[in-house]
This record gives structure tokens, sequence and C-alpha cells, in this order.
């Protein structure tokens, strides 16, 4: 028999085991294998629809998450809250249940509530796939980033990964931190400390606040940009400020005499977390990221359409 994931619906990547993670990882390899073929679809979601539905902007895991679906041959339906009855006052269940009604069979939803996925997979029988709650979890980001690391050194067990930034307000530091350590991979954050979550040692990660130090540990650094449209008071005094000490640039890299994996979930806010001439590196695996996205999620839907 196939094997199976051990969930339903991908909320986050607290609720996987190890295996699922490496099932996911290992399907993505054959669905990228067929994104390199000159016909790259194939026809494994032909009697599946797909509703995309975002809550909040998004350009790479909308688009990703679209051309996945494609490449498996579902139906797809794409919905914005800009524009729609939401403006009325619909409510998230509401407008949920009237696109299922159409008879869809799987939600992807982006929303700025915590824990929107997992209301909704408790009311609706669709398979959820969270494409970002809030501040909390970006289950798929964290996948693609651990599929790219995998890809470019090997394995992840044992490799040293550093998050940079603005860990409180980035659901992509939490579900990487998780999908790091299920899959044996040391995990440290970086940034300045209003930027840490008061308990993130709790998580058993290391922390260290100096730059320059976390780039001397880490074989890969994981750069986040700062989520200025959640930040309500000021952590810091000025980007211009963020730059000068949480900033990666050539210069820095050079003098440490060694060579890191330079990663960035995008968007990228060029010259403030990273400069250009680290992003567009030889060492940046920043668009493979983005092009590992699309069989990453090819791998998770696929996965989950057989577990009705
Ligand atoms: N990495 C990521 O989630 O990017 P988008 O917000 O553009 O989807």
């Amino acid at each position: 028999m196939e094997q199976q994931l051990s969930v339903r619906h991908l909320l986050g990547i607290k609720d996987l085991k190890a295996q699922d993670i490496q099932l996911i990882l290992d399907t993505a390899d054959n669905f990228k294998e067929v994104l390199n073929r000159p016909i790259k679809k194939v026809p494994s979601l032909r009697d599946i629809t797909i509703a995309n539905i975002f809550f909040e902007n998004s350009t790479r895991t909308r688009l990703s998450f679209e051309l996945a679906e494609k490449r498996l041959s579902a139906d797809v339906v794409n919905f914005s809250a800009s524009g729609s009855s939401v403006k009325k006052g619909e409510t998230l269940l509401d407008t949920v249940n009237n696109i299922l009604a159409m008879k869809v069979d799987m939600v992807v939803m982006r929303h700025a509530s915590v824990g929107s996925p997992h209301f909704l997979s408790r009311h609706i029988q669709a398979n959820i796939v969270n494409a970002g709650d809030g501040t909390h979890e970006h289950p798929t980001q964290a996948l693609l980033d651990a599929f790219s690391i995998r890809e470019k050194l090997g394995s992840l067990e044992g490799k040293k990964v550093c998050i940079f930034g603005d860990i409180l307000h980035s659901r992509v530091a939490l579900s990487n931190i998780f999908c790091l350590q299920k899959m044996g991979a040391e995990v440290m954050v970086c940034g300045p400390s209003t930027l840490l979550p008061r308990h993130i040692r709790d998580l058993g990660v290391k922390v260290e606040l100096n730059l320059r130090k976390a780039l001397e540990w880490c074989d890969v650094a994981n750069v986040l940009r700062i989520q200025l449209e959640r930040q309500t008071i000021k952590y810091f005094p000025s980007l211009r400020e963020y730059s000068l000490y949480y900033g990666i640039n050539k210069a820095l890299l050079d003098s440490l005499n060694k060579e890191i994996v330079i990663m960035h979930p995008g968007p990228i806010n060029r010259g403030v977390e990273i400069t250009s001439d680290v992003a567009d590196s030889a060492h940046s695996i920043i668009l493979d990221q983005v092009e590992n996205g699309v069989a990453v999620r090819m791998a998770v839907l696929y996965l989950l359409s057989q577990k009705k």
C-alpha cells in the first residue's frame, strides 16, 4: 500500500510527524522531476476542485499553489477578500460554506487571524491547507525551505540553520523551527531582543543577539524581512539602524572565510535585512526556494487528496 500522511489537513508543521515531512519531501522530488519534463502536467488531481482563498496579500504562495494545482490537473477557483462579499460583512464560515456549496474538495487559505484554518477544519469536510495564518504558521514555506536545504546540502540531519530578523511577527520562523528540528537540524534565531519572542528558548532553539557570531555558527542563513505591517509599536529606532546591526552584506560574509547558504522566503526588503549583492550571489538559493515551492505544494495537495 502507498504511504500516506498521518493528517487530512495541513494546518501546521507542529501536527506533522517526521515521517510525514520525509514523505512530502520525497514526493516533491518526484514532482520536481515532472516539472523538468517538456510536458509538466500529470492527471493526479483530475477529479478534484480546489479553492484558493486569500484574505491577505501574497505573490509567491498564491501563484505557487495555483501552478501546483494546474500541474496536477485540478480545477481551480481563486478568491480574494478584496472585491468579495467579505467587504459587506459576510463571515469566514459563511464565505467558505458558500464556496464549498459549489462542490469544492480542498481549500487553500491565507488569513490574518491565527487559528483560522484550524477553525475551518472543525466545521467543513474539505481538506484544508494553511497558506499562512497571521503570525502563527506557514507550513508549506517551511517544507519548501527544508526541501531546498536538503537539495543544496544533501540532508538536514545535523545542519546548523540560523533564522535572522523579525522572529516575533514571523509565521515562517515558527514553521521552520518545528520542521528543521523534526528533521534533525540544529536551529538558532538571531535578531534584536525586541524582535525575539520572550519564551523562544522553550522551543529548544539557540538564541544569539550578535549577527557576526550567528553567521560564524551557521551553515544556512534564513533571512526574514521586518514585518512593518504587523508592528503596532516601534521595536527598533530606524530601518537604517536595523540594517547597520542586522543587515547581511557581502563584506561581512567575505570576512568570515566560510560559505553560508543564503535563504529568504520573500518578499525581500533589499538594503534592509540583506543587500542585493548577497541576495543575488552564487550562495543564494532564494529563487530555488521559489522554484521548489511548486513541487512541494504539488506533493502536499497530492498526498492530502488521498486522505478523504
Ligand atoms: N513567502 C511568502 O509567503 O511570500 P508571499 O507573501 O508573496 O506569498
